[in-house]
């Protein structure tokens, strides 16, 4: 049985897209003037990524994309959420520009237009050029400067067609999974150089807004989170201290500095690092924003863990409740909660939602077909906790789907699928999947009964 969706809460103009990033999806590392990046450099350091794999040729997207926009004609979307990768562009990370990284992109962009879809460009999904690495990486202030540069670059070139812009996705990905925890690029476990990191991430965030602006006046700028609903696992005072504590990192730490409230005190006492911030950076972090990005996936619930890693609160896995392939709890109650919290908390004025989905194993048929009930089963809760919030009054104009393709999912390699449409990594054939024609059928009766009551 699906799951109702109001649809008529979603506005007219809504945006229905699905999402992908530069380095899960496109290959073609070497081509055309790309330098490594730090995703090139981890996914090729042996252990670092399931069965080995990395990102060399992913889905071929650098090659196939007119194929893949076809895909998107398919299923009826009029959004598209994409990375530009910066060693592409700026191969050495500052410096000379190159002409066919932008030039791949300019393409990309009018082959979308063309076929009515609307370009959302997310300017950094986590593949630093390695060059910069080598010079520090994001505990360095330097980098926060390059990627304002870039981003200046970036939307010179595209900012006459291209209007939604983002600058960063999910950074407390880059800052704590990638600094701290060790399981992403590029990999450290240091307290110190990851909250750091944090600061000069938010910083770039700040200065490639003000740089995207005066490039590009008419952009619409916002930043992509992943934000989790956090529950204490028990009643114990200890476990509501840690679930407070766990919110300040995976939330507050990343929303309150850019609504103009400065790092959350509490957190700042937790971490116990020297923050790389004057009161000028802390201007530039809280520049006005256009809409925000939520990504959500799962809720935490979480127990006081004084022996581990800060923040000293540790995820546990709840028995007996509804999982994706991920291991990770389904709960799309929590996409409400956090719209509604976005809105009520935060004040936003216009909310995407740049990413949403799951992984599940899927499997081929042998006519070719593939049937995922729980991957459609989890879009259209979703979809209905989003329709909810806007009911109660969320200002939500988008839902982009994560992943039009099955793709490199980080550490977990190609082993885990996103996609509303399946990608064969031996032939790269695409293959829209059950949940794939769910989507399009959601779209288009909502478009239909927009353009009806226009
Ligand atoms: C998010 C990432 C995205 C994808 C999904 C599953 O954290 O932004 O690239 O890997 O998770």
């Amino acid at each position: 049985m699906s799951e109702p969706i109001d649809l008529a809460a979603f506005p007219r103009d809504f945006l229905w897209g699905t999402a992908t990033a530069a380095y899960q999806i496109e290959g073609a590392v070497a081509e055309d003037g790309r330098a490594p990046s730090i995703w090139d450099t981890f996914s090729h350091t042996p252990g670092k990524i399931a069965n080995g794999d990395h990102g060399d040729v992913a889905c071929d997207h650098y090659h196939r994309w007119r194929e893949d926009i076809g895909l998107m004609r398919q299923l009826g979307v009029n959004a598209y959420r994409l990375s530009v990768a910066w060693p592409r562009v700026i191969p050495g990370g500052t410096g000379p520009v190159n002409p066919k990284g932008l030039a791949f992109y300019d393409e990309l962009v009018d082959a979308l237009l063309e076929a009515g879809i609307t370009p959302s460009v997310t300017l950094y999904h986590w593949d630093l050029p390695q060059a910069l690495q080598d010079r520090g990486g994001w505990p360095e202030r330097d980098t926060a400067l390059a990627f304002a540069e870039y981003a200046s670059v970036v939307t010179e070139r595209l900012g006459d067609r291209v209007t939604l812009w983002a600058t960063l996705n999910e950074p407390s990905c880059s800052a704590w999974i990638g600094h701290l925890e060790g399981t992403m690029a590029p990999g450290w476990t240091d307290l110190t150089a990851a909250v750091r990191a944090s600061c000069h991430l938010l910083l770039g965030h700040g200065l490639a807004t003000q740089a995207i602006r005066a490039a590009a006046p008419g952009a619409r700028i916002g930043i992509v989170n992943n934000l989790s609903t956090v529950h204490p696992a028990t009643d114990r005072p200890e476990d509501r201290a840690a679930a407070r504590r766990h919110d300040g990192h995976v939330n507050r730490w990343w929303l309150d500095p850019v609504h103009g409230r400065g790092f959350p005190a509490d957190m700042v006492e937790t971490y116990g690092v020297e923050l790389p911030v004057s009161d000028p950076d802390l201007a530039a972090i809280a520049a006005p924003l256009d809409w925000l990005g939520l990504n959500y996936y799962f809720p935490a619930h979480v127990t006081d863990d004084p022996d581990g890693p800060a923040p000293y609160a540790r995820s546990v896995r709840r028995e007996g409740v509804p999982r994706t392939g991920m291991d990770w709890e389904i709960d799309a109650s929590g996409i409400e909660t956090l719209l509604l919290r976005l809105t009520e908390e935060y004040g936003a004025r216009q909310i995407h939602v740049t990413e949403n989905g799951s992984a599940f194993p899927d499997v081929v048929r042998p006519d070719g077909s593939i049937d995922d009930p729980e991957r459609r089963d989890y879009l259209e809760r979703h979809l209905a906790a989003c329709a909810s919030a806007a009911r109660k009054g969320a200002p939500l104009a988008g839902y982009f789907a994560w992943s039009l393709l099955d793709n490199f999912e980080w550490a977990y390699g190609y082993d885990k699928r996103f996609g509303l449409v399946h990608v064969d990594y031996r032939t790269q054939a695409r293959t829209i999947k059950g949940s794939g024609h769910r989507y399009a059928d959601i779209v288009r009766v909502h478009r239909g009964r927009s353009r009806r009551a226009a």
